[in-house]
């Protein structure tokens, strides 16, 4: 079943979601070699505390962490751990948190230190990707307009879309109806309507778009070994367009 949100429900969520894109933004500068993704997981916890907010994550489902560290060929799911982060490493972080009974959902990728053209390609290529499946999030526009720009301009620059993970909606919980594949046909799905608050979080491959589980059970990787990035918006489909609830403000 798809719930739809009340102005004030979207409001409390607008609250979280811009305090997790300033957490984003402390990222950037926190994020170089020789921190580790458990460093990001603490500076994380301790930020939310700070502000008042909860991480979502943590216990959901059994997930420990309040955020997941995705390095590399690693698509989702990463747990943070204790390895250094080396210069050229590309890493994801995505969390949610609650703030006042409101959600929000953002992955980014970050680099650390200096890394490759290609790896800044692929994240510039994912970061577009997520904006062209933006623009579709419209009222009266079906759920495969949004799959459909993402996978055409994506594939159109040689990187495959992940398919075994999606986008969803989002409210009480993190994951509720519908779920939002990154790929599909234009025209096909269910129609938006307002008041839908969605995720859209594509996870871009150089390689092929095939993943496998570790043994850990919840993260993925890329089969091939290519490299992975996700960079995700919580969006709030409105009357007057598309709004994102978790933007971070340029420099
Ligand atoms: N933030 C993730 C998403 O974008 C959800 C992570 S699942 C968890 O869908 F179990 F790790 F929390
Ligand atoms: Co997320």
């Amino acid at each position: 079943m798809i719930k739809r949100k009340s102005k004030r429900e979207i409001e409390l969520m607008q609250e979280a979601g811009k305090l997790l894109a300033k957490v984003h933004k402390e990222l950037r500068s926190f994020i170089k070699p020789g921190i580790t993704t458990m460093d990001i997981e603490n500076f994380v916890e301790k930020y939310l505390v700070k502000h008042g907010a909860t991480a979502e994550q943590k216990g959901y489902q059994g997930y420990e962490y309040a955020t997941c560290a995705s390095i590399n060929d690693e698509i989702c799911h990463g747990f943070p751990r204790k390895d250094e982060l080396k210069d050229g490493d590309i890493v994801t972080v995505d969390m949610v948190i609650r703030l006042n009974g409101g959600l929000a959902d953002s992955a980014w990728t970050h680099p650390v230190g200096n890394i490759s053209e290609e790896a800044q390609k692929l994240m510039d290529v994912t970061k577009s990707s997520l904006y062209k499946g933006i623009e579709q999030a419209q009222v009266g526009k079906r759920i495969g307009d949004i799959g459909h720009a993402i996978q055409s301009y994506v594939e159109g620059e040689g990187y495959s879309v992940v398919r075994d993970f999606t986008g969803h909606g989002i409210g009480e919980t993190i994951h509720e109806d519908p779920y939002i594949p990154h790929f599909g046909e234009a025209g096909k799905g269910a129609r938006l309507k307002e008041g839908m608050v969605i995720t859209i979080e594509p996870m871009v491959n150089i390689g092929g778009w095939e993943s496998k589980m570790d043994t850990n059970n919840w993260t993925a990787r890329t089969v091939d070994g290519s490299l992975s990035a996700q960079y995700e918006h919580t969006v709030a489909i409105t009357a007057d367009g598309p709004v994102i609830l978790t933007e971070q403000e340029e420099d």
